[in-house]
């Protein structure tokens, strides 16, 4: 049977872009036809200036959101990554595969590290380890398929690296993963800076849409996302990169409004219904008011019993160790490691 996992990193409150990039992919998809893992990545949070009482705060967060946007305990195993001892284990032997160039040459690394410099904070050393943690997250499940978010591709590209290059000098170990991504909304954009991504541990909070977010708050800052110049509505994302991120929204929210409400709605298509960017933004924000509300209503009822979230989390962890124990034991005898005698 495929293999799924992915995960979040508790940096932030979950944004839009999680969802559609993400999180949507995982309930609707992924957790009925594989036997997938989702993990609230925590030690991943450290790797910037964090605090701990916040960090503890979000990872609960994170996991109820999971839940409450719909990861069935029954269908996939939900759990928190420094439950599982498997990760860290395993990261120091990939550690040992990956060089320091490979590295240093990640998006991710070169914007973040570049991030805490300017701050005064300086950087951590797993910030430019993070990738190898993240792909002993993946190689730890022998998993198949890694559903992510543009943004994500160059690290699961390393992660296939490293199983590689595992494989070929120490014998078949790992099972060589693919990143896969939805259609629509691989990256959501800020709606304040539609050049950037829209992101929960940065960027202005106007631009950011968080799952949690009240209706009306949703709905002002989407009415109040900067567009372009000229007053036409067509999708392109040189010339017009904050229309299109709201028609990429509105069409992976099902179209609504003039468009009608449909499966898979073509974002090009949709261009053509609107004749001012008043009512694109309009029915983008009604479409996501309507998409957010059942996951609110949901987080709210999750929320007022702790009990049920450890639960399934313990349950999760118990599961997700079980199955990464054999593969990570394997690796280390396959690297060169006397098996505890
Ligand atoms: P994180 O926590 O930044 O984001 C979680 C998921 O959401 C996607 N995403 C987006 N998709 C579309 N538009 C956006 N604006 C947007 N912002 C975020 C991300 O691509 C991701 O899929 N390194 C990972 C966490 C991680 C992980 C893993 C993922 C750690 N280990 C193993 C998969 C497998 C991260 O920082 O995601």
């Amino acid at each position: 049977r495929t293999r799924i996992f992915s995960g979040v990193k508790p940096t932030g409150h979950l944004t839009l872009g999680n969802y559609l990039g993400a999180v949507r992919q995982w309930v609707e998809v992924d957790q009925h036809r594989a036997d997938a893992l989702f993990c609230v990545v925590d030690l991943h949070a450290l790797t910037v200036e964090h605090d701990p009482a916040r960090v503890r705060r979000l990872t609960r967060q994170v996991a109820t959101l999971f839940l409450a946007a719909g990861l069935d305990p029954a269908l996939c195993t939900v759990f928190v990554q420094s439950h599982v001892d498997e990760h860290t284990r395993l990261s120091y032997l990939l550690e040992c595969t990956g060089t320091d160039g490979e590295l240093r040459r990640m998006i991710q690394y070169k914007e973040k590290s570049a991030q805490a410099q300017a701050a005064g904070d300086g950087v951590r050393f797993s910030l430019l380890s993070y990738p190898v943690l993240m792909a002993a997250d993946i190689l730890a499940y022998g998993a198949h398929e890694v559903p992510v978010g543009e943004d994500q591709t160059q690290h699961v590209e390393l992660t296939r690296d490293l199983a590689v290059r595992f494989n070929r000098r120490y014998g078949d170990t790992f099972t060589v993963p693919r990143a896969t991504r939805p259609t629509l909304a691989a990256r959501v954009m800020d709606l304040q800076d539609p050049t950037s991504k829209m992101g929960k541990s940065h960027g202005v909070s106007a631009g950011t849409v968080h799952l949690l977010d009240d209706a009306d708050v949703v709905r002002k800052k989407i009415m109040r996302a900067v567009t372009d110049t000229g007053r036409d509505v067509v999708y392109d994302r040189e010339a017009k990169p904050g229309v299109t991120n709201l028609l990429e929204i509105l069409a992976a929210c099902g179209g609504a409004g003039r468009a009608g409400r449909g499966e898979a709605v073509d974002p090009r298509e949709l261009a053509g219904a609107y004749d001012s960017y008043g009512a694109l933004k309009k029915d983008t924000a009604d479409a996501v008011v309507e998409l957010l509300r059942p996951l609110r209503e949901r987080h709210a009822a999750l929320a007022a019993d702790p009990g049920h979230v450890d639960t399934v989390l313990r349950e999760g962890a118990e599961r997700a160790r079980a199955t990464a124990r054999p593969v990570v034991d394997a690796a280390y005898a396959a690297i060169g490691l006397l098996p505890p005698v």
